[in-house]
């Protein structure tokens, strides 16, 4: 009886063992294959500079799709990579930067959108970019200097309104 029982409890911790290391290789499979936090950026920088051109042609729809998709694309760069290693050894949190973006940049752009105000917008949209710039700093990458865009970063969206 002892034995059978030592043979049941033996076999049900084993599997556990086992299953564990697969998990962990697993986890570090799928985080290789995560895009990086430069390759989500230039995602940013596609939506933000198609906003641009957008909101100049009051296309107010696509503007705010615009809007949004730079906004939820900062925040994946973030949840990516959420703390940066600075060359000083010290850890960069990216979570409070974003919120000063989210708060001093995106809501302003959208209330200038939201009230159809061009002029307002383009002030709104630079300053935003001086929030991009401010994090770029924060991260020691200086010489990402984002400015307002020449042209669409999409070719074949049409950025007049339609009708
Ligand atoms: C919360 C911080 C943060 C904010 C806000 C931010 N960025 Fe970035 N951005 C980064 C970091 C960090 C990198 C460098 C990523 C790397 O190389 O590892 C980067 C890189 C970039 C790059 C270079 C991508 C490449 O590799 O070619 C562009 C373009 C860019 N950002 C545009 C923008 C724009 C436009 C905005 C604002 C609408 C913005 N970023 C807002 C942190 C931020």
């Amino acid at each position: 009886m002892r034995t059978l029982l030592i043979a049941a409890s033996a076999s049900l911790v084993t599997p556990c063992v086992l299953a564990a290391e697969p998990a962990v290789d697993a986890v570090e499979q799928l985080r290789a294959m995560l895009p990086s936090q430069s390759h989500a950026m230039m995602d940013v920088e596609y939506h933000f500079a198609n906003l641009w051109f957008a909101a100049r042609e009051s296309n107010w729809p696509l503007a705010t799709f615009y809007l949004n998709e730079t906004r939820s694309h900062v925040a994946w760069t973030v949840r990516l990579r959420p703390v940066r290693k600075l060359a000083s050894g010290q850890d960069l949190e990216l979570k409070p930067l974003v919120e000063s973006f989210e708060h001093g940049g995106i809501d302003a752009v959208r209330a200038t959108l939201e009230h159809k105000d061009g002029k307002a917008f383009e002030r709104a949209y630079r300053d935003t970019l001086t929030l991009c710039y401010a994090c770029h700093v924060a991260a020691e990458k200086p010489f990402l200097k984002p400015e307002v865009p020449h042209d669409p970063a999409a070719r074949l969206i049409r950025m007049k309104p339609s009708s």
